[in-house]
């Protein structure tokens, strides 16, 4: 039987700040065409373990390893390079710039300008200049947001500035993109349209790393779900072993979960 490839893989992952151990050796596999959520209460961990992926915030201890090469010791923009992208739990856009301007710097460091270079040779950088703006266009009208790309970041709604932050990720050619709470703070409308987005992105052969509070959304998107408590892994599996693992009820979903659930199911709960 053919093994399916693994994208993303950490290894007895470890963060500690002073005291407080955050994350707790870490194990977990992320593997290709499946969207992989990490769930768990507030304080859990769950994005201290994106910033030891994308290096934002290196590990205590442990291993990253992307496509299986440890790059647990790589600065951000190198993991970047080789495909890695994120979301921010709390938006980092130019809230000043247009939709464009923040996509285009996305793009920089993708094109092979420096200074100097750019002096030398003038033609060469409005060349590159174009190509980039070809492919925000190219990437707002793919996350519907071609309209907006001059609209400046601060008067545009919420949703439609988590969908900027999207953009400007899918301009550094990511092959996995981690998504820190995408949908919170987001009205059930948008939800469902950022759902829509994510999976054609998805579709277009991008892995997903999603953290996620809303049980809806991780439930539509995920193949592959790991829930940790307190910096520790509890439970791993399909959605449907997840709902009715025990652990997690009482870590996580809580009693009226359960109820919900049962409700929904058509039994008394
Ligand atoms: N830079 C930091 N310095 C000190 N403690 C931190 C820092 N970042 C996170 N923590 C702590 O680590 C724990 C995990 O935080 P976090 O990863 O943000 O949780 P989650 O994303 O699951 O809500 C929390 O107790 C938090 O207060
Ligand atoms: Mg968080």
């Amino acid at each position: 039987m053919e093994q399916t490839q693994v994208v993303l893989e950490v290894q007895n992952l470890v963060k500690r700040f002073d005291g407080l151990v955050a994350v707790d050796n870490l194990n977990f596999k992320v593997k290709k065409g499946r969207i992989h959520a990490l769930i768990g209460p507030n304080g859990a961990g769950k994005t201290t373990t994106v910033n030891m992926i994308t290096g934002d915030n290196p590990q205590t201890e442990g291993e990253v390893l992307f496509y299986g090469k440890s790059i647990s010791k790589m600065p951000i923009y190198e993991r970047a390079s080789l495909g890695i992208g994120r979301t921010f739990q709390n938006i980092k856009l130019f809230s000043t710039m247009t939709v464009m301007e923040n996509l285009l710097i996305g793009g920089q460091g993708k094109t092979t300008q420096n200074l100097l270079k750019y002096l030398a040779n003038f033609k060469l950088a409005q060349r590159e200049e174009r190509q980039l703006r070809e492919k925000a266009e190219e990437i707002l009208n793919f996350i519907g947001m071609y309209k907006y790309k001059d609209e400046q970041v601060s008067n545009l709604a919420y949703g439609r500035q988590k969908m900027t932050e999207l953009g400007r990720t899918l301009m550094g050619d990511p092959k996995l993109i981690l998504l820190d709470e995408p949908a919170a703070g987001l009205n059930p409308s948008e939800r469902k349209e950022f759902i829509d987005i994510i999976q054609k992105v998805f579709e277009n052969n991008v892995d997903m790393f999603l953290i996620e509070h809303n049980m809806d959304v991780v439930m539509n998107l995920s193949h592959d779900i790991t829930v940790l408590n307190f910096g520790c892994k509890i439970a791993e599996g399909d959605p449907k072993s997840i709902l009715e693992n025990e652990e997690v009820i009482s870590a996580y979903l809580g009693e009226g979960y359960r109820k919900q659930m049962k409700k929904e199911a058509g039994q008394d709960a």
